[in-house]
C-alpha cells in the first residue's frame, strides 16, 4: 500500500496533517465545541488521556487566543504515555485511575480554590475487537475520569468524555445526571459512523449533597455506594443525542480523491508528531536480536505407522 492511501481513505487524518494537528481527534473536539460552545471563556482546563496531544493543541489555541491575561490560563494534559511538549500546556505522565493523579492536578492549579472549569477525556484502551469487553473497559476509564473530575472540577463546570455506546448507555446517562444538570450524547461528524464511539457532554457540574469525591474502582468497590451517596434519583428520560459538525462536509467513512479541488494540487504531508515512546518499540528492539524466519517443518513417520 502506498503512503498516500490513508490520505485517500481517511479525509480527517489527511486534513489533520495539513492543518498541523497531531491527530484527527482534534476535529472531534472542534465539532463538539461548535455545537456546545464548551471552550468559551475557559481559562483552566484539564485534558485527561491526552497523548499524542491534538485536544491539548485545540485547548492551547483556543484558551490563549485574544487574551490579555495569558498568565491566568492553565492547561494540564495527563496521559500514561509520554507526550511531546506543547506550548502553554503542563504535562503530567500518570494513570487517571489513581488518586495521586487527581492530587497532582489539584497541586498544579495551586490548591482546591482554583479548580478546573473544563475537564475533557478522550481516553481509550487498546481495543480488542470484542464488543462487550471493549465497552466494559471503556466504561472503567470513564468511571476513573468522572471520579477524578469530582475532585478537580468547579461547580458549574463542564466534563466531556468518550464513551462506547452500548446497552448500558441509558444507565450511564442517569448516573451522569446525578452530577450534571445537563447531559447530552454527541457524535461529531469526524467520528466514523461505523464506530460505536460517541462523547458525553456534561454541563453545569454540581456535587450532590452528601457525596464525598473519591476514586471509584468498580473491580474492588461497590458501585452502589456512589448511587447511595446521592440523594437524587433520575427517572427515565429521553437521552439527547446530538450530531455535530457540518453534515454537508466530509463524511469520515468515505474515501476521497487526493485532488479535492481543481485549484489545489495535492501534497503529501508527514504526521505532525510521531509517538515518542510507542509500545511497539519494545517489539522492534526484540526483533533486532532474533529472526522470525524459520525453515519448513518436516513431519517424519515411522515406516510401520498406519496411515
Ligand atoms: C485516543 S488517545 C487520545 C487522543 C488525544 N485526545 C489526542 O487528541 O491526541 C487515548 C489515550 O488514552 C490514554 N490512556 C488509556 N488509559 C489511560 C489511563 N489509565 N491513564 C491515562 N491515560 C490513559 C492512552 O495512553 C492514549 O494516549
Amino acid at each position: 500500500m502506498g503512503k498516500t492511501s490513508k490520505d485517500k481513505r481517511d479525509i480527517y487524518y489527511r486534513l489533520a496533517k495539513e492543518e498541523g494537528w497531531r491527530a484527527r481527534s482534534a476535529f472531534k473536539l472542534l465539532q463538539i465545541d461548535e455545537k456546545f460552545n464548551i471552550l468559551k471563556d475557559v481559562t483552566r482546563a484539564v485534558d485527561l488521556c491526552a497523548a499524542p496531544g491534538s485536544w491539548s493543541q485545540v485547548l492551547s489555541k483556543r484558551l490563549y487566543e485574544n487574551r490579555t491575561d495569558e498568565k491566568n490560563v492553565k492547561i494540564i494534559a495527563v496521559d500514561l504515555q509520554a507526550m511531546a511538549p506543547l506550548a502553554g500546556v503542563t504535562q503530567l505522565q500518570g494513570d487517571i485511575t489513581k488518586l495521586s493523579t487527581a492530587y497532582a492536578i489539584i497541586d498544579h492549579f495551586g490548591g482546591s480554590e482554583q479548580k478546573a472549569e473544563l475537564v475533557i477525556c478522550d481516553g481509550a484502551p487498546d481495543v480488542t475487537g470484542l464488543h462487550d469487553i471493549d465497552e466494559y473497559i471503556q466504561s472503567q476509564l470513564l468511571l476513573a475520569a468522572l471520579s477524578i473530575t469530582t475532585h478537580i472540577l468547579m461547580p458549574g463546570g463542564v466534563f466531556v468524555a468518550k464513551i462506547f455506546r452500548g446497552k448500558d448507555t441509558s444507565l450511564l446517562y442517569s448516573q451522569l445526571r446525578i452530577f450534571f444538570e445537563k447531559v447530552s450524547i454527541a457524535k461529531p461528524a469526524s467520528s466514523r459512523n461505523s464506530s460505536i464511539e460517541a462523547f458525553v457532554v456534561c454541563q453545569n457540574y454540581h456535587c450532590p449533597k452528601g457525596y464525598v469525591p473519591q476514586m471509584i474502582n468498580s473491580m474492588t468497590d461497590d458501585i452502589q455506594d456512589l448511587l447511595n451517596a446521592t440523594e437524587s434519583v433520575v427517572n427515565r428520560e429521553i437521552i439527547p443525542f446530538v450530531v455535530c459538525g457540518d453534515l454537508r462536509g466530509f463524511d469520515s467513512d468515505m474515501s476521497y480523491s487526493l485532488n479535492l479541488n481543481e485549484d489545489e494540487k495535492y501534497t503529501y504531508h508527514e504526521v505532525i508528531q510521531k509517538p515518542i515512546s510507542p509500545a511497539y518499540n519494545e517489539i522492534l528492539e526484540k526483533l533486532k536480536n532474533c529472526s522470525i524466519k524459520h525453515s519448513a517443518i518436516t513431519v517424519q513417520h515411522k515406516s510401520n505407522d498406519k496411515i
